[in-house]
């Protein structure tokens, strides 16, 4: 099998900032407790005219020119979202007019906020296997326009951006080293958007009961959210011959910054090792690892030869680690 590399990187938030502050205006809420008991402080919500293929588009085009490629050196493109611009089509397909890459294979997964993770895992087979060369994975959210905003429990939490990586198999960034993927769908009511599809087709009611937004079990999900990462992890490390000693940066899925202390404690990774950038985005499900990982990089704290473990846990519920060296 060959190997497959992690070329370049590129992100996009949009301009909009949201303080707590703006959030005590409009729901029973307060700074103090959203960093508390999250971590966040401010977050990105998309321009009304904005849709997520925009957002995914603006991420793809930096990651492109990150890695040196052009439209026609990209093979196939996959987009990680749990916002679409619509069910039919997938984003992808939305998107992949915004980069030229019309007539080349495109399609979206659902794999929440694990979905990026995903996405990488799945590139980097068609990658191995020889089949393509260059493939562009987008996770891009724009979970302001999916959430209530009138329920405080979760929309405080939730924000907008995107990420995107050209995964390749010529070197130049970061190789995978071994990816490793996890879902339970028994635990599939934690997080979830109830109406829409065939469970619960749209109706006046459904609008009514309010059942077309995100609905979260939010103290549910935190304690299985540290076993998992921690377990997949181990796992991982013990398929690639490697140790927890040997992780340079953790990057893990931004959902709440409790979970990824407790996440450091039970790997025994320094605390200073774990890339947090949540007080400035909120919970960018698909795209909160690339949002990480590219400023990370940009900042200079990542350097050659780190070994990067990518972690993530979301809806489905979904579970995902990827160890690169970069
Ligand atoms: O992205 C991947 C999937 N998501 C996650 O992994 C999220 C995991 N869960 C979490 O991050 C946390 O559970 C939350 C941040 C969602 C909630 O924090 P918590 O410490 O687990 O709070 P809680 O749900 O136990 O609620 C504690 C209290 C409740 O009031 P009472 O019943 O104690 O009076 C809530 O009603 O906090 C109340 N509360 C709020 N208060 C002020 C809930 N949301 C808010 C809010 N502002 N926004």
């Amino acid at each position: 099998m060959a190997e497959a590399y992690i070329k370049g990187i590129g992100t996009y938030a949009p301009q909009r900032v949201m303080t707590n502050f703006d959030w005590e205006k409009l729901v029973d809420t307060t700074n103090e407790w959203i960093i508390q008991r999250t971590g966040i402080k401010e977050r990105r919500i998309a321009a009304p005219e904005e849709v997520t293929s925009d957002l995914g588009a603006q991420a793809a085009k930096e990651a492109m020119e990150a890695a040196g490629v052009s439209s026609e050196d990209i093979d196939l493109l996959i987009c990680a979202t749990a916002s679409p611009d619509t069910i039919l089509p997938s984003t992808a397909c939305w998107m992949q007019p915004k980069l030229g890459l019309e007539g080349k294979p495109a399609f979206d997964i659902s794999a929440a906020c694990s979905g990026f993770a995903y996405g990488l895992a799945i590139a980097e087979q068609f990658v191995r296997t020889g089949k393509y060369r260059n493939v562009l994975v987008v996770g891009a959210e724009m979970l302001s326009r999916m959430m209530d905003w009138k329920d405080r429990s979760i929309c405080v939490l939730l924000a907008d951006g995107a990420g995107a990586a050209v995964v390749s198999s010529e070197g130049g960034g970061g190789r995978i080293l071994g990816s490793r993927l996890h879902a339970d769908g028994t635990y599939a009511e934690l997080l979830w958007l109830p109406a829409g599809g065939t469970k619960m087709p749209a109706s006046h009611e459904t609008v009514d009961k309010r059942l077309h937004y995100y609905i979260m079990k939010g103290n549910e999900l935190f304690k299985i959210a540290v076993k998992s990462m921690a377990d997949v992890t181990r796992e991982l490390l013990e398929e690639v011959g490697l140790s927890e000693k040997d992780i340079d940066w953790i990057i893990p899925h931004q959902a709440n910054i409790r979970i990824l202390q407790s996440l450091a404690k039970r790997l025994r990774v320094s605390w200073d090792r774990v890339v947090v950038n949540i007080e400035r985005y909120g919970n960018t499900s698909a795209a909160s690892i690339p949002l990480a990982w590219d400023e990370a990089l940009k900042d200079g704290r990542i350097k050659r030869g780190d070994r990067l473990l990518l972690v993530s846990f979301g809806g489905g519920l979904t579970w995902s680690a990827i160890l690169v060296e970069w």
